[in-house]
């Protein structure tokens, strides 16, 4: 008989089936759902509640909803939810292929946002009522306190709000998850509220459960079933020449004084670069690191093994199937090492500029004055969202970007005149790095940034178009702070639209 983990027992009479449970969820309503990049989100529930939504639009019946999460999820709950065409409003970030679609055909809305000011806004009672939250756990203890799951994310503040909650007891998740967790609850609105008392990324401040208000369970679904995460590509050249940019970068830093030998919590973003870097620092000459992040990805879990990564706080687990099932068999021992928080924790403005961390993320297109676009292709259409980059950026002792130079087999630079879209400004954006080098932009000004970009960032098929560019620019802009040809600068993605490459 499987051992339930459901410790309480007044709550065992809640338990029903994830048909019956979903058949609680009224149309038009919003519904705070747990998940955090295929960690932790409810996995039963969204796929009844999609199978209930279709039966409903056969019958003619309209029935969608406001779905918020802490990230993205799997495909059994944004991925379903949207093929049954069931969300009519999404935040606070996609990654769902079918998802991104139905948004980029303008038949989902979509507000991405930074991801530490989703509970605080929740909170300050801008996004309106949350009617129901479904939130993934790993067990419920006897008095009632709820075990978390391989993510945080928004769920302590779902569970607060909605006036009423579904549980997904997952016991695939490992029973050993409990303790690993830090639940802070001194957050408070303005003006009464204080400083979060966090000094050290290895810090603990709070509770390892959750608490929820046991008349608001109005179903408990008992499940296991896996996480879905992603395989990452082994680092091809591109990524280990990015890394090793970047390890050169550091030890220079480390060498100036401008970074202590263990180096400054490490940040890390999402994405195969992100983890090809993480695995390049497990050969590098830094030891002791510690991490304050948002997700701890296969890298991570490499870096912990060498020894070299002490320990890592994070919002969730964003973890290869491989990676995933190694850390399942071992979280005792894993355990000790990493702390998962709230999102507005892990986030946190406040901490990352308090404990200065080292901010490396991904980019989609950079222009020669560094302006970052995180997210929108061609500037309209989005691919994932701009998540915790805009958290770590703007207040990181470093701010690093990172990319290949060109993207689609070379007809797309990932260096442009001006960027189609704007995520982070060029002064959150200090050091930006491609295969073909690393411009160190700190203390430069826009003419300065937009050579040594250029130089050491562009592909070598585009660096003369740019270099052209850029000095025509110097000599018929309207202004010479930052200059630029209006009728030129976008001139790249109409070419690429219209021809399918941005090559001249
Ligand atoms: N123009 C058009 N498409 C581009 C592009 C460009 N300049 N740059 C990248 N792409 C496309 C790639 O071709 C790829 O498309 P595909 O899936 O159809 O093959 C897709 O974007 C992802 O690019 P990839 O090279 O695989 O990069 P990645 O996995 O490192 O992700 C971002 C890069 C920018 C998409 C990713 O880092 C992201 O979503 N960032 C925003 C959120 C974030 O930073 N979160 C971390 C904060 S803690």
């Amino acid at each position: 008989m499987v051992q339930t983990r459901i410790g309480c027992e007044s709550l065992r009479s809640k338990v029903m089936s994830a048909e019956d449970a979903a058949s609680l969820i009224e149309p038009d309503t919003t519904v705070g759902m747990s998940g955090f990049t295929g960690s932790g989100y409810p996995k039963t529930v969204p796929l009844a509640l999609a199978a209930r939504i279709e039966a409903e639009h056969a019958k003619g019946n309209p029935f969608s909803l406001r779905v918020w999460t802490g990230a993205s999820t799997g495909p059994e709950l944004d991925g379903a939810l949207a093929k049954a065409d069931g969300i009519e409003f999404r935040l606070p970030y996609n990654s769902d292929p079918i998802a991104r679609e139905k948004i980029n055909r303008g038949e989902m809305e979509y507000f991405d946002m930074h991801l530490s000011q989703v509970a605080p806004v929740a909170w300050q009672g801008f996004l309106g009522p949350l009617d129901t939250a479904v939130v993934e756990v790993s067990g419920i203890r006897p008095d009632g306190s709820l075990i978390p799951s391989s993510s945080v994310g928004n769920n302590k503040t779902w569970l607060d709000r909605a006036e009423k909650v579904i549980l997904e007891v997952n016991r695939w998740q490992n029973a050993e998850l409990d303790g690993m967790h830090d639940i802070y609850y001194g957050t408070a609105l303005p003006p009464h509220r204080v400083p979060i008392p966090l000094v050290k990324a290895d810090d603990r401040i709070g509770d390892t459960s959750f608490r929820c208000d046991p008349a608001k369970i109005v179903a408990i679904v008992e499940t296991d079933a896996p996480d879905r995460n992603l395989p990452f590509s082994k680092p091809d050249d591109t990524a280990n020449a990015i890394a090793g940019h970047l390890l050169q970068f550091f030890a220079h830093e480390v060498k100036k004084g401008r970074l202590p030998a263990s180096l400054l919590p490490i940040q890390s973003g999402v994405g195969n670069i992100a983890n090809a870097v993480l695995t390049g620092l497990v050969d590098g000459p830094f030891e002791n690191m510690t991490a304050f992040t948002e997700v701890i990805q296969d890298g991570m879990l490499d870096l912990l093994d060498s020894g070299k990564l002490r320990m890592a706080s994070a919002t969730a687990f964003s973890l290869s199937p491989e990676a995933a099932a190694i850390l399942n068999a071992n979280m005792g021992r894993y355990r000790d090492k990493m702390i998962l928080r709230p999102q507005e924790i892990s986030n946190h403005p406040e901490l990352i500029r308090r404990l200065g961390c080292i901010a490396m993320n991904g980019l989609i297109e950079a222009d020669i004055y560094g302006n970052v676009n995180s997210t929108h292709i061609m500037g309209s259409r989005i691919q994932n969202g701009i998540g915790g980059s805009g958290d770590f950026a703007r207040n990181a002792y470093v701010s690093i970007f990172m990319t290949p130079s060109t993207a689609k087999g070379g007809k797309i630079s990932a260096i442009v005149p001006q960027a189609s879209h704007v995520d982070h400004i060029n002064q959150d954006v200090q050091v930006l790095v491609t295969e073909q080098g690393l411009a160190d932009l700190r203390g430069l000004s826009p003419k300065q940034r937009a050579r040594l970009i250029i130089d050491n960032c562009a592909h070598p098929d585009y660096r003369p178009a740019l270099a052209d560019y850029f000095e025509r620019a110097l000599k018929h802009s309207y202004g010479l702070q930052s200059p630029s040809l209006l009728n030129e600068a976008l001139s790249w993605h109409q070419r690429y639209l219209e021809t399918g490459s941005m090559r001249p």
